[in-house]
Order: structure tokens, then C-alpha cells, then sequence
């Protein structure tokens, strides 16, 4: 068993005993909970990710459920030798990485949660863990189920704030904002020249986007909104609501006696990538996905447009994209997601037509938050016998402040399997 790990309680004397692997954001979560007789443990422990063991020794003999954590570097295990990276041992927040015979090796990279946590968590009382996180690679759903356990997950509040650094990566490259923020800062900076960092105008351009979901969506709305863009799209299904705001937006425009705005649904990919001038891509990762911008597809491009990923970092063939950036360098990209991450492709972090952030696009308070309130209100509802809520991605009525929560679960993944039943709210 593992050391015993620093841990702050919250509301001592609750009947329903809660962890929290982790602190989180913002202090209504652990309102909710605490109003609710629980006695909250968050777990302080400095470590970036918690062992199987150390969550052992977390759940103890009673606990009513917990909260976890995802990373979200993706990859289940790695050898980094072949890597570019700045790293020191442990970054805050990202894998714990270690020199193995002169590799880099990336050890730790999720809690993992399987048979060995929820047989724990179950034989402990417990039937609630939830993620805060949309996403549940860390978590053997079918284990937990097994075991009577519900696996909670936290969509519905991270597409605006996804979409609003989409289009501030899609601004920062267009105007070279990075660029000219390193030259202003090294003193280089004596006076106005006609030629100073000249980049793109966005307005009355086109904006593709690969993947017209609900983050894709919502960016295409902030880039013909803000700057009277054209769009092309591609995806799988029609995106008949935007298509509708697009049409309706463009006739708004033409009535105050302004230039139109269009859309068009593109039949291949190949059509956005040729016809766009700022392309953003926000498809899922799976197979058709992989590497769907590779050599092929950046020949395509034209050779000054700006490329966005805030999707996941597969998508792009990263070499391939290095290898573009330094033949044509009027080609600007602004990246969130790595191919594989925490690690950055030889060459990339060198390159001045590049605007790289590090994985930050759902980092604004009120998403973060909002994620940790819905995390602990999927663990508080479960411990409550509540029904399920009825559609996980309208979760408004459990972030207003000012009022009660619904007395349902936000999101449980599992929520059928298990047999519960669905809320008439
Ligand atoms: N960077 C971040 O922090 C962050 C945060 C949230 C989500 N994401 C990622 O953003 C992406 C979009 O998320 P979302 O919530 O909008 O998902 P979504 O499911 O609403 O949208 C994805 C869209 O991609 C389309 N699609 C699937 N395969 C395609 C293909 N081969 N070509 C073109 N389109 C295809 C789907 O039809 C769908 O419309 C996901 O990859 C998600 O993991 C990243």
C-alpha cells in the first residue's frame, strides 16, 4: 500500500463520504456537496497523476464515491525517444516522464480506473465516480458497471470556450501576433515599417472547417460573425442549423446594406482545403480522422493559409507539417493538440510561422468550473438515488448560481446499463 497522502476535509461530521482525487476549480462544487451532508477529502497531494494504489488508499473502507481525473495527453504508453522536448523531469500538470537508458519514457499517464478501483470503491459502499473530464479513456466502463458503480462524464461546457481559442489561434496566426510579440520583446522594435509583420485580413475571406459539430459550429459562427467570412465545410452529416444561421446572417447583412456572407457544404475534404483561406479542424479522432492532414493534403492548401488544430493532435501528420511550414513560410498554423503529446515533433517549436499553445483550449474559468460542479453533482445525484437528466449537453440549469440544481445526474455514461431511470424535468 502506498504512503498515506495529504488530503483536506471539507464538513466533517457528512454522512456521505466523497473524494476528490484532485482539487478543482472554483468552490461551488464543494458547496454542493457539503450542503448536501457530505464529508468532502480532496486529495492535495502534489502529484500529477495518483497511482492505482495511492486511489486505494483514498477509497479506504468507506466511501459513497469519488471524483477522477483524465489526462488528456491520449497516448496509453510510450517511448519518447524520438522526440523534440523542453522537458524537465515532471512539468506541472502534464505525465510524469523519466530517462530510461538514455530515452525519454512516459510512466504515469491517467488514473486508472478498473476492475481493481471499482471493486474497491463497491466493497467500500460506493457506487458513484465521475470524471471531470468529457472524455473516459481512464475508465473500464464495463468494470464499473459490473460492480454497480456509475461513470460520470461532464459535456455541454466546453464548446464555446473550445471554439473561442480556435479563433484566437486563427487570429494570433493571420496577424503573426506571436511573432511580433517575440520581436517587440527583444528589443527589435525601432520604428514603423510598411513591411512590419504583414499577415492575412480575414474579412470577406473564406473559413473552412473540417468537422461541423458542435465546437466546429460554434467556431464558423465566431469567424462569419466577427469577421464576415465566407464558409466551406466538411463533414460526414449536413450542419443544417448553421447552414440556416449563415443564410439568415448573410440576409441581415444585405438589409443594413452590407456585403453578403455564403456557405457551402464542400462533397470532399480535398474542396475546403483547396478553396479556404483559414482552414479549422474539428472532427473527432478515429480512424477516417487520422493523419487526414499529411503531405498530400497540405500540397493542396494554398501556400498562405492559416491552419488550426484545437481538435486532437492526430489528425495532423506532424512531421509532414514541419516539413511544409519550412518550404513555405507564409503558411501559418496555430496548434493546441500535438501529435503526441506532452511532446513536440522535431523542428515545430522552431519555426516562426507556428502559434502553439499547450492544450489550453477548454482552460476559462467558467468551463473548468462549470466541468468540476457537474462532476460533483453526477457523484452527489447517484449518492441521491436522482434520475438521469435527460440530455447531457444542455446543462445550463445546473450552472446558474443563483438557484438549486436539478435534482438529477448531469451525465452518467453508463446510466442504461445499470438501469436508471431518466428524469421528466
Ligand atoms: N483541444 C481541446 O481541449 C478540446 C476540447 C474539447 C473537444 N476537443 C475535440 O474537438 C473535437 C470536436 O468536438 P465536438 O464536441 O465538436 O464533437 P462533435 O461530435 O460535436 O463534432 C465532431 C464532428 O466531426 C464530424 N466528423 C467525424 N468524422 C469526420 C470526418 N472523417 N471528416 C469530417 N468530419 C467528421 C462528425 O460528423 C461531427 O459533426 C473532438 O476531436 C474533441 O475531442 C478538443
Amino acid at each position: 500500500m502506498a504512503k498515506p497522502i495529504s488530503i483536506q476535509i471539507w464538513n466533517p461530521r457528512g454522512k456521505y463520504r466523497v473524494v476528490s482525487t484532485k482539487p478543482m476549480p472554483g468552490s461551488r462544487w464543494i458547496r454542493l456537496l457539503t450542503d448536501h451532508d457530505c464529508r468532502l477529502e480532496i486529495c492535495t497531494e502534489k502529484k500529477t497523476i495518483l497511482s492505482v494504489d495511492d486511489i486505494l488508499a483514498l477509497i479506504g473502507d468507506k466511501c459513497d464515491g469519488v471524483i477522477g481525473q483524465e489526462s488528456k495527453t491520449g497516448l496509453p504508453f510510450l517511448f519518447a525517444n524520438s522526440f523534440h522536448h523542453h522537458s524537465t523531469h515532471q512539468l506541472p500538470g502534464d505525465p510524469l516522464s523519466i530517462m530510461d537508458g538514455g530515452r525519454w519514457r512516459l510512466t504515469v499517464l491517467t488514473e486508472d480506473w478498473g476492475e481493481t478501483l471499482f471493486s474497491a470503491l463497491s466493497r467500500a459502499g460506493g457506487s458513484a465516480f465521475s470524471n471531470m473530464a468529457v472524455g473516459f479513456n481512464n475508465v473500464d466502463v464495463k468494470a464499473a458497471t459490473k460492480y454497480g458503480v456509475a461513470v460520470g462524464n461532464t459535456p455541454g461546457v466546453l464548446t464555446e470556450t473550445t471554439a473561442e481559442l480556435a479563433a484566437a489561434l486563427s487570429l494570433a496566426a493571420a496577424r503573426r501576433v506571436v511573432e511580433a510579440d517575440m520581436f517587440m520583446r527583444a528589443g527589435l522594435y525601432d520604428g514603423w515599417l510598411p513591411h512590419l509583420f504583414v499577415g492575412n485580413l480575414l474579412k470577406g475571406q473564406t473559413v473552412g472547417v473540417i468537422g461541423a459539430g458542435r465546437i466546429g459550429s460554434a467556431y464558423a459562427r465566431m469567424m462569419i460573425e466577427g469577421f464576415k467570412m465566407n464558409l466551406i465545410y466538411y463533414d460526414l452529416y449536413q450542419a443544417t442549423r448553421l447552414e440556416k444561421f449563415v443564410t439568415d446572417y448573410g440576409q441581415f447583412l444585405q438589409s443594413i446594406g452590407e456585403q453578403l456572407v455564403t456557405w457551402k457544404r464542400a462533397a470532399t475534404m480535398h474542396d475546403v482545403l483547396r478553396e479556404a483561406d483559414v482552414i479549422s479542424l474539428h472532427p473527432i479522432l478515429d480512424k477516417t480522422t487520422h493523419h487526414l492532414i499529411n503531405k498530400d493534403s497540405l500540397s493542396i492548401m494554398k501556400k498562405e493559409a492559416i491552419l488550426v488544430n484545437a481538435s486532437r493532435g492526430p489528425v495532423i501528420d506532424e512531421a509532414a507539417l514541419v516539413e511544409h511550414l519550412k518550404a513555405n513560410p507564409m503558411f501559418r498554423v496555430g496548434l493546441d493538440v500535438f501529435e503526441e503529446e506532452p511532446f513536440m515533433k522535431p523542428g515545430l517549436a522552431e519555426q516562426k510561422n507556428t502559434v502553439i499553445v499547450p492544450h489550453i483550449a477548454s482552460a476559462s474559468k467558467w468551463t473548468r468550473e462549470g466541468m468540476a460542479t457537474l462532476a460533483a453533482l453526477n457523484v452527489l445525484g447517484k449518492i441521491k438515488g436522482y434520475p438521469l437528466w435527460s440530455d447531457p449537453n444542455r446543462v445550463a440549469p445546473f450552472l446558474d448560481e443563483n438557484s438549486q440544481p436539478p435534482t438529477a445526474c448531469p451525465s452518467i455514461v453508463n446510466g442504461k446499463q445499470l438501469g436508471l431511470t431518466t428524469s421528466k424535468l
